[in-house]
């Protein structure tokens, strides 16, 4: 059994137990505040919210939809003044309006959810006193939405697959969306990925090319109308009219937010897939190294290594410069191979020592400083690789994953941490079966696994890995938790996004908690002896999602995304008032939480 070793420095607070509240519910000895919600001024001429008066015009001006990613900048010479880039993937429409039609949307109502997808980069301000922060009127405050111009780089750009009718050159996409997590680059800009683009483009049916055809079926299109419709009012979202604009979407994207006029990047040399996020580890030549999982049952684990060195400083020069670090490189697809493969039966029972194994990255795509692709797969061209890459992972023969969420470098150690949030379908009719990464047939709860690289420099292609975590009901024998004393940990199921804590803990939010309780943040414990003790330090209102967790040395912030979004529910019939109480509709907002009287997070 564990010794009762202290709660190490960042681990220190009261767990929040199991709970189906409507409301965030903090460790004792906190407080909380809601930072911007749904709907908030982001602008300065932006109208006040009116729930029951909405307007693209309104919009585009104020805090957008279902904020995933947050990422908090700190402003150069304003103490206690930061930038917040925040993610909006993706519209619920029956909760936004009231009586909202799904099959006969209005032309307005379609302006307003194109509005409220994107980003939103806010100006905020901490009190003297707490950790509460405003938000105020800065001078970079933006929003980026589905109507904003990008510009698309690598070795997709230009070519035959991008090409539109609105823009023969294949360069110059219009929008982001499905914007789930993302990361803050050493640089000073955020990275966010564009993950379920393919739930926006109708009639994939009508594409009748057999080779098209394959890669929108590869892409999870699915035949009809979508949820959305916006098909029937731009054209751009009709597979039928343009089958092309698809290929423009499904990108990790980056956004300078110290310049509202800056024109926000995708991409491609980092491929298309369902981009959950990228987050960046510099090594010590300055060397970047963007690690990203597609977030799809049986998908792939990818990372890119840059040829360019990142330049030091903060000046607009080295930011010039350092946006480009992603547009040469070489992009590598994960093959994990476990070393007791006969004690793997699908049960998930933890062999000896726990689930540990070595990987190689395998690489698919080299890119030039001329942004020219070369491929490295047998059969397929260097643009193939960039827009369809699950191809590439697939001819490789890469190791498919129980959809990789969130991955991320620890800044204190180089380790690397992937959240694997689920996988219902593993070891079911035909679909691949479990393999020591992935040890449990119809994976409920997903696990988290940690990577080593082999050496200190990143841009190796050899690593080991062991499962940090195989998450779910402490008392069932199918979850492990490091091998620390199950009885003394909180039940952690589906997890998302991960980040780590300045004294190098991990921290995890999750996404659809299988345990039938509210989704929250963990604290987990990855060194000595308490390695992989979880504790619950938050949970958020019933029917939401925990994302975006930022934590410092002085404050926790979570973005809450869909609360309330229950099967039953709608404007009409809201089962969550959270945040704004009575009988309001339920907001999608961003809070932070801070220890009363001051002091320092979990110690
Ligand atoms: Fe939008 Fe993979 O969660
Ligand atoms: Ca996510
Ligand atoms: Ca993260
Ligand atoms: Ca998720």
């Amino acid at each position: 059994s564990t010794p009762n070793t202290p709660a190490p420095t960042g681990t220190d607070f009261t767990v929040v137990a199991p709970n189906k509240e409507d409301a965030v519910v903090i460790p004792e000895g906190y407080e909380q505040a809601v930072v911007i919600r749904w709907g908030d001024a982001v602008l300065p001429d932006a109208p006040p919210f009116d729930f029951d008066n909405q307007t693209p015009q309104a919009q585009e001006k104020q805090f957008g939809f279902n904020n995933d990613f947050a990422g908090l900048l700190p402003v150069e010479g304003q103490p206690n003044t930061y930038l917040l880039v925040v993610n909006h993937e993706y519209t619920t429409e029956p909760f936004m309006f009231k009586n909202y039609d799904a099959d006969n949307p209005t032309l307005q109502q379609f302006q307003v959810a194109i509005t409220a997808h994107g980003l939103s980069v806010v100006q905020v301000k901490g009190a003297a006193d707490s950790g509460k922060l405003t938000p105020e009127f800065g001078p970079h405050n933006r929003r980026i939405t589905a109507n904003t111009e990008f510009v698309l780089t690598g070795p997709a750009a230009g070519s035959e697959f991008v090409k539109t009718s609105a823009d023969p050159t294949g360069t110059k996409v219009i929008g982001t969306f499905a914007n789930c997590s993302g990361g803050v680059t050493p640089w000073g800009t955020v990275l966010s990925g564009e993950e379920n683009f393919n739930g926006y483009f109708g009639n994939p049916e009508a594409v009748t090319d057999p080779k098209a055809a394959e890669r929108l079926k590869r892409y999870a299109f699915v035949d009809g109308k979508t949820e959305h419709l916006w098909e029937r009012f731009d054209k751009r979202f009709d597979l039928a009219q343009e089958p092309n604009e698809a290929n423009r979407f499904g990108y990790v994207v980056e956004v300078n937010p110290w310049d509202a006029a800056s024109t926000p990047i995708k991409h491609s040399a980092l491929g298309r897939v369902k981009h959950e996020a990228a987050n960046i580890y510099v090594t010590s030549d300055g060397t970047v190294v963007a690690y990203t999982g597609d977030d799809e049952k049986f998908d792939y684990m990818y990372k890119f290594v840059s040829s360019r060195k990142m330049q030091p400083g903060t000046g607009q020069a080295s930011m010039r410069y350092n946006v480009t670090l992603l547009d040469a490189g070489t992009l590598y697809v994960a093959k994990f191979t476990g070393n007791e493969p006969d004690k793997i039966d699908g049960s998930g029972k933890a062999p000896e020592g726990g689930f540990t194994g070595k990987g190689e990255w395998i690489p698919i795509l080299r890119t030039g400083e001329d942004g020219k692709g070369e491929s490295l797969v047998e059969g397929m061209s260097a643009d193939e690789v960039a827009v369809f890459t699950r191809f590439a992972g697939d001819k490789v023969g890469a190791t498919k994953m129980d959809r990789p969420e969130d991955f991320e470098p620890n800044p204190k150690t180089g380790k690397v941490y992937a959240a694997l949030t689920n996988n219902d379908k593993r070891g079911t009719d035909g679909k691949a079966a479990v393999d020591e990464a992935n040890p449990r047939n119809t994976n409920k709860n997903g696990q988290v696994i940690e990577i080593v690289e082999d050496t200190a420099d990143h841009s190796t292609n050899r690593f080991t890995w062991s499962l940090l975590l195989v998450c779910g009901d402490p008392k069932a024998a199918d979850t492990y938790y490091a091998g620390f004393d199950k009885s003394k940990v909180s039940p952690i199921s589906c997890p998302d996004n991960v980040a780590f804590d300045p004294h190098g803990n991990l921290w995890i939010s999750t996404d659809g908690n299988a345990l039938k309780s509210n989704d929250g943040l963990f604290s987990v414990v990855l060194d000595g002896p308490n390695r992989g003790e979880t504790k619950q330090f938050l949970t958020v209102p019933h029917g939401g999602e925990t994302c975006g967790p930022i934590i410092t040395e002085s404050r926790v912030m979570v973005c809450v995304q869909h609360p309330g979004e229950l099967d039953d529910a709608s404007a009409d019939k809201p089962v969550s008032h959270w945040p704004d109480g009575g009988d309001s509709q339920p907001r999608p907002s961003v809070v932070a939480v801070w220890k009363s009287g001051g002091g320092r997070i979990g110690v």
